[in-house]
């Protein structure tokens, strides 16, 4: 296969190639793209986050904290989850409605329970921005937008892929990321909606490994026990449960990227060097550095201008060692 890397502009389950929406075209704030609005007072932005989660988070999160800087107008107030408990979102969600922030950035652990701190932020006009995760069910009335890259898309390309690298059909497993994130949801919807149609793939199961390379690493060596190690394809749905099923492999006398190919997303560095040695055989990008887009629909939103109730990120995937190799140097993340 040539090394090849393809740009996703919202290929859906049909493949056909979405619209990459321009974060709100006009810089409606009038000036360089910061806030400060016309008062020139400070744009408080309450940022209910994950916290650490691995290092796709870490990059997401630091990038919006670097863009919603005091030089550009913001006062961004950092909460992070408690252990990646919803609860603790909730409360600091509350808190930022309770101080009258102007704005809310929201990373919700869990996709449903929103409804009720949604609608209190709508009651004191509080523009709420879904900052890669969604919610469920998805409501666009209790949100201006979502941005993130598209996890359909994104899941889908994995599975093209699979078909491509597996003519003659493959047994596979699944790593999920926990039960009940709408990323989760979204990426398996993608996934089976290719493969259910595919009889010469075998389902062996799916399983949540937590996004842990640890915990992947456990559950995946259960998996080659009780299959007998006849197992050709694993789809781990973020790097670090990508690298643990390697890391499986390899305990259970096997070689990654030939007894068994892994399939991941995110596209941290990590993950690249794994595909540059042949460790991992494809890896699908989850561009996790839209803070820029972030702040123009944040801009638009408080001019009252109009904002997509969805803003795509625009993600790559990387399918050789080739790929991988190029990208190396100049990557963020
Ligand atoms: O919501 C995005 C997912 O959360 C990433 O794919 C994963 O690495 C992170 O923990």
């Amino acid at each position: 296969m040539t090394p090849t890397r393809r740009t996703l502009l919202g290929l859906g389950a049909a493949g056909l190639v979405g619209t990459v929406l321009a974060a709100c075209s006009s810089d409606a704030s009038g000036g360089d793209g910061g806030g400060g609005g016309d008062s020139g007072e400070m744009i408080t932005i309450g940022f209910v986050a994950v916290g650490p989660e691995g290092a796709w988070r870490q990059a997401n999160e630091e990038n919006i904290q670097e863009t919603f800087t005091q030089e550009a107008g913001f006062e961004l107030k950092y909460a992070p989850a408690t252990s990646l408990d919803q609860k603790s979102q909730i409360d600091a969600f509350t808190s930022f409605v309770d101080e009258g922030v102007d704005v809310i950035l929201l990373s919700a652990t869990e996709g449903s329970g929103w409804e009720e701190s949604l609608n209190r932020a709508q009651e004191a006009e509080i523009p709420v921005l879904l900052i890669d995760r969604g919610i469920e069910p998805d409501d666009t009335d209790l949100y201006v937008t979502r941005l993130a890259p598209d996890n359909i898309a994104v899941s889908t390309s994995v599975a093209e892929w699979a078909l491509e690298t597996f003519p003659d059909g493959a047994k596979y497993f699944v790593l999920e990321g926990p039960a009940g994130v709408s990323v989760v949801n979204e990426r398996n919807e993608g996934w089976n909606a290719v493969m259910e149609g595919e009889s010469s793939f075998t389902d062996l199961g799916a399983q949540t490994a937590n996004w842990s390379t640890e915990e992947a690493k456990s559950v995946f060596e259960t998996v080659l026990k009780s299959n007998s190690n006849d197992v050709q394809l694993v789809f781990a749905q973020n790097d670090e449960m990508g690298l643990g099923a390697a890391q499986a492999v390899e305990e259970a006398g096997l070689v990654p990227g030939e007894d068994v190919k892994i399939a991941t997303i995110d596209g941290t560095t990590a993950a690249l060097e794994a595909l540059a040695a042949g460790t991992l055989s494809f890896v699908a990008e989850y561009n996790p550095l839209f803070g820029d887009q972030a702040m123009e629909a944040v801009n638009t939103a408080l001019d009252g201008g109009e904002v997509e109730s969805y803003i795509q990120v625009e993600s790559t995937t990387f399918d050789s060692p080739e790929a991988a190799e190029e990208a190396l140097p100049d990557r963020k993340y």
